[in-house]
């Protein structure tokens, strides 16, 4: 188990740059399922999550070769659609495949997926838009099995604005017969993104970024080999924003679109920092201790993201005044406030909404990640604790921050893996 050792309170100057995002990646790496031809993503950074699903694709027949950032897919030779158990089982973005299996072979056996523990995460949704497109569903044991004779288009209202059911129904759809509409489909840039990749070949979607996307299916999508950059990270463009909040400093974060974080910025303009926005950089200056947060709630894109709420709760720690923050997105996602008030945050849970009473230091101490993104708000805490801070579990932060205690310390931060 590798740790990260932070010695607190180095403020941060210097650089630098986002990779592409992984829940662009993830859905993405899914799509080349129903390609046949080799498919090169630029600036991609090789996280826990990418390397696992790069090793179901495998499993399935498929072929990949990663260097320098730039990770070459191929799945022109796929002959299975059984879904390895035990990958399929660690990561969440295993269920990503199921729509564009579907779409090539029709039938798939599968099982349920994992990832962080931030709430049951159930995948109802996604076999229900199965169903609604002619896919039958059976059980045999612990293995889920999807069929179809033929998927027809049909039109789908969505309980809840999903990211991944929209992803997964968009690419199920792209091979069916017919048209489809997705309502109160997600508007996230990542989906935005994969309807752009999927266009490159061939592809009928209209709407994505909007709450109703229309496919018209086609027979098969064009064989052709392509280059395709995915979009910069905006999660991690917010994590390194909020961590200079919290320690001090100015830095200035590449490859960041302003207009995918318009709701951070919204949140932080004019609490005692400076902020230059142009077009693929963000200039940040902290400029003191910030007032306390107006109230936030988290909610599908364009609203407040749910994977910066940990993160902002821990900037949050030592504002002067209160802050609330409710999150609305997932059933469980504030385990990670427990080990900030281990270094002496002021933290109070009732129900889905979180109490933080600003304190005048945080203090280092060992401490654990619990989730990918309650990790980055362990780093940004002991970025600005006094005292050493060891956060343990820290591979589980690396599925979704590559290198980044090598991108902090070039910022200046005493931060190491050990
Ligand atoms: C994606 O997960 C992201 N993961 C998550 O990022 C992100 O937090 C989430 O979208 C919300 O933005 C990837 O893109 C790989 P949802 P996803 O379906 O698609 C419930 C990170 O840290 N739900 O939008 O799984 C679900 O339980 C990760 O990078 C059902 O009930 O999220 C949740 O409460 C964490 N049934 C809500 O919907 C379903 O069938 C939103 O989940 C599907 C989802």
């Amino acid at each position: 188990m590798s740790k990260y050792v932070i010695s607190g309170g180095n403020k941060l100057y210097g650089s630098v740059k986002a990779q592409s995002a992984k829940n662009a990646l993830l859905p993405l790496i899914s799509a080349c399922i129903m390609i046949e031809g080799e498919v090169t993503f630029t600036n991609s950074s090789m996280l826990g999550d990418v390397s696992i699903m790069l090793s179901i694709i495998k499993s399935l027949g498929g072929n990949y070769t990663y260097s320098n950032g730039n990770l070459k897919v191929d799945c022109t030779n796929l002959y299975s659609s059984e879904m390895p158990c035990d990958l399929t089982r660690k990561i969440r973005a295993s269920v990503f495949m199921l729509g564009p299996l579907l779409a090539r072979f029709k039938n798939v056996v599968t099982y349920l997926p994992g990832g962080c523990q931030i709430g049951s995460r159930p995948i109802d949704m996604h076999l229900d838009g199965f169903k609604a497109l002619g896919v039958k569903e059976f059980n045999d044991g612990d293995a889920l099995i999807l069929k179809s004779k033929k998927l027809r288009g049909t039109k789908i209202k969505l309980k809840y604005a999903s990211v991944g059911v929209t992803e997964n129904l968009i690419m199920c759809a792209v091979l069916s017969e017919g048209e489809t509409v997705l309502l109160n489909s997600a508007k996230e840039p990542e989906i935005v993104c994969l309807v752009k990749f999927l266009r490159l070949f061939g592809a009928k979607i209209k709407g994505e970024g909007t709450s109703t996307i229309v496919i018209e299916g086609v027979k098969k999508l064009k064989s052709k080999n392509i280059t395709f950059m995915p979009i910069s990270d905006r999660i991690e463009v917010g994590t390194y924003i909020l961590s200079v909040l919290g320690t001090g400093g100015e830095i200035e974060v590449e490859n960041a679109n302003f207009l995918h974080n318009v709701a951070l910025i919204k949140k932080i303009y004019n609490n005692a920092c400076k902020i230059i926005l142009t077009n693929d950089k963000i200039y940040i200056k902290c400029v003191g201790i910030g007032k306390s947060l107006s109230y936030t709630r988290t909610a599908p894109y364009p609203k407040f993201p749910t994977d910066l709420q940990t993160p902002l709760c821990a900037y949050a720690t030592t504002l002067n005044g209160t802050s609330y923050v409710e999150e609305s997105v997932f059933d469980n996602r504030f385990m990670q406030l427990k080990e900030l008030e281990r270094m002496g945050a002021k933290i109070s849970v009732n129900g889905n909404v979180s109490k933080i009473e600003g304190v005048n230091e945080l203090v280092g101490t060992a401490v654990t990640a619990l989730d990918l993104r309650g990790g980055a708000s362990l780093i940004i805490a002991g970025l600005k604790a006094s005292g050493q801070t060891v956060i343990d579990n820290a591979q589980i932060i690396e599925r979704g921050y590559l290198d980044i205690e090598k991108k902090l310390s070039l910022l200046g931060a005493d931060i190491k893996k050990v």
